[in-house]
């Protein structure tokens, strides 16, 4: 008993920690609802070649929840921090492959 009690003080701060992971397939509807227009218009199709372009801006995580957040919040989406997560999660999981 002793040593299950020290098991859950040990792992319940780190999983309490943990960054939430954001869901890919909210993000994709979030996306397409609200950021392909501008995209679109610049590089044709569905928008996305401009998360594949050979000079793209976003060449890391970081960089990335950046740039989600700016876009955001220069076309006043009016995503809460937990949508934002949700859309970076899609963008990186289908185009940019960044390790989490
Ligand atoms: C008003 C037009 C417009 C809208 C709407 C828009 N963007 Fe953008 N976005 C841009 C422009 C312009 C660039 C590229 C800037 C450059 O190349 O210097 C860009 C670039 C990006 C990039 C970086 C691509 C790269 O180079 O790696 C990401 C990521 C991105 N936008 C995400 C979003 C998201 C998420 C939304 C939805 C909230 C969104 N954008 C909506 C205009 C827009």
């Amino acid at each position: 008993m002793r040593r299950l009690l020290f098991l859950f003080l040990v792992f319940l701060p780190v999983s309490a920690l943990a960054e939430p992971v954001g869901n890919p397939k909210i993000g994709q509807q979030l996306v397409e609802k609200s950021c392909i227009r501008c995209h679109a218009a610049m590089y044709g199709g569905n928008g996305s070649g401009i998360y594949t372009r050979p000079d793209r801006m976003v060449h890391n995580l970081k960089q990335l929840e950046a740039r989600v957040a700016l876009c955001n919040a220069n076309t006043n989406t009016g995503w809460l921090p937990d949508e934002e997560r949700d859309v970076v999660a899609f963008l990186n999981q289908q185009y940019y492959h960044f390790k989490q």
